[in-house]
């Protein structure tokens, strides 16, 4: 349920909308607040959980000049003391180097057991700060402030924090907990396009896994959320609150991934092989997950379970929020399908997919090897 409180302190700014709450029952139980221009209440939501006076804020190059000097201001006022920590943005610095020069930051400043660690940014920030906020001290309490999309819809939300190692992607990692997260959008009218539009493809994912009604928002409202000067911002905060609640609702079944939480993985088996295939960079992940999401809804209609309308309105969908639904590259079939066999969702060596039934509601399967071959080889050698 999400409970929608107003916040009477905050009339003056029109553009607020009431901010909207979600308690997370997992774990040491925690808010998730979903709050427009919410970046400038921070020390007051934070005031609420009593934490000490100093606090480690960590932040990425790009967004630093954006945002760290307005809440370092508030958060001194606030009469907290702030220190920041900037990182490269990029993938690159969710690496055992960026987690030495944390742990370095923290102990030179004696940081102690109670202070807490706020990480300002997207997936990168989140999973690294996450990272050494478990670790560090045995775990120091966390403050999630997600600032792309992506980060507030998904990987802010369910504990997953980690680094990379040479050998793959998020390889080294821990399930820790936010005290609190706190989701602006607001600040996501300074992503950059693309970054902004990947971000959409979990979203469109919730609806597929989960809910219709979410999934028919999007097909009607598509053009305006996706251009950011013109976009509903009350519809805008809504779809970001009820994309997080849809994930809180599976990881409250499933903390740590034995059955339910796999359904989140929709698209992810091929958007996974694409990401390792293509060398990370090329495709953003959202649009990997596009991708991912095409083919899975082919298997699903291949396998007589999937109405070609539906994915015909997935695709259209996903074009609306300029995601690729077709691939042209070098990959090849049989790079997808052997990468396939290497994917973590893989239980005794069969792929488990994840398939829509209809739109909002997918059951987990296997297929036979023929059918993923045929669909598979069609899906990129009509479009290489
Ligand atoms: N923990 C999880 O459950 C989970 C889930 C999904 C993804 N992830 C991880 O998340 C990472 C991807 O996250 P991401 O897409 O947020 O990448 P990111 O953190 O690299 O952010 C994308 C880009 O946008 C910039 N940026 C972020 N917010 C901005 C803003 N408000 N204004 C301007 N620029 C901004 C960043 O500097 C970066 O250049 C990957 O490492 C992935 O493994 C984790
Ligand atoms: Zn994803």
């Amino acid at each position: 349920v999400i409970a929608v409180l107003t916040d009477p302190d905050s009339i003056e700014n029109v553009r607020l909308i009431s901010p909207i709450i979600r308690h997370v029952r997992v774990g040491q139980e925690y808010d998730v607040i979903v709050d427009w221009e919410g970046i400038k209440r921070l020390p007051r939501y934070l005031a609420r959980l009593q934490l000490p006076s100093r606090i480690f804020l960590v932040t990425d190059s790009n967004i630093e000049p954006l945002y760290a000097p307005l809440l370092m201001d508030s958060l001194r006022q606030a009469n907290f003391e702030p220190y920041l920590y900037v990182i490269p943005a990029g993938e690159g610095s969710k690496s055992q180097q960026q987690q030495t020069a944390l742990y370095d930051w923290l102990i030179d400043h004696r940081a102690e057991r109670r202070e807490a660690i706020i990480a300002l940014g997207g997936g990168v920030v989140g999973d690294l700060a996450g990272f050494v906020a478990a670790t560090y001290l045995r775990g120091v309490p966390l403050i999630q402030v997600p600032t792309s999309l992506l980060a507030q819809v998904d990987s802010a939300i369910g504990g997953k924090t980690g680094i990379n190692h040479g050998k793959g992607k998020n390889l080294i990692g821990a399930f820790y907990h936010p005290r609190f997260v706190l989701a602006d959008p607001a600040v996501l009218r300074s992503l950059p396009a693309r970054v902004y539009n990947e971000g959409w493809a979990e979203i469109v994912k919730y609806g597929i896994i989960l809910d219709a009604a979410l999934f028919d928002l999007l097909e009607e409202h598509a053009a305006a959320l996706r251009d950011r000067d013109q976009s509903p911002v009350e519809l805008l905060c809504r779809i970001i609150a009820r994309s997080i609640e849809l994930k809180v609702g599976v990881i409250e079944e499933d903390e740590r991934e034995q059955d339910r939480r796999a359904i989140l993985n929709y698209g992810h088996t091929v958007g996974h092989a694409l990401e390792n295939v293509s060398g990370y960079g090329e495709l953003l992940h959202g649009e990997a997950v596009s991708l991912g999401m095409m083919v899975a809804a082919q298997l699903a209609q291949a396998a007589g379970m999937f109405p070609n309308t539906d994915v015909q309105r997935q695709q259209r969908v996903l074009e609306a929020f300029g995601l690729p639904t077709a691939y042209h590259g070098p990959v090849q079939a049989s790079d997808i399908l052997a990468a396939i066999q290497l994917d973590k969702k893989v239980v005794g060596k069969r792929v488990r997919w994840i398939l829509p039934e209809h739109i909002g509601e997918v059951i987990i399967t296997s297929l036979s090897d023929e059918l993923v071959v045929r669909v598979v080889t069609a899906f990129f050698e009509r479009n290489s």
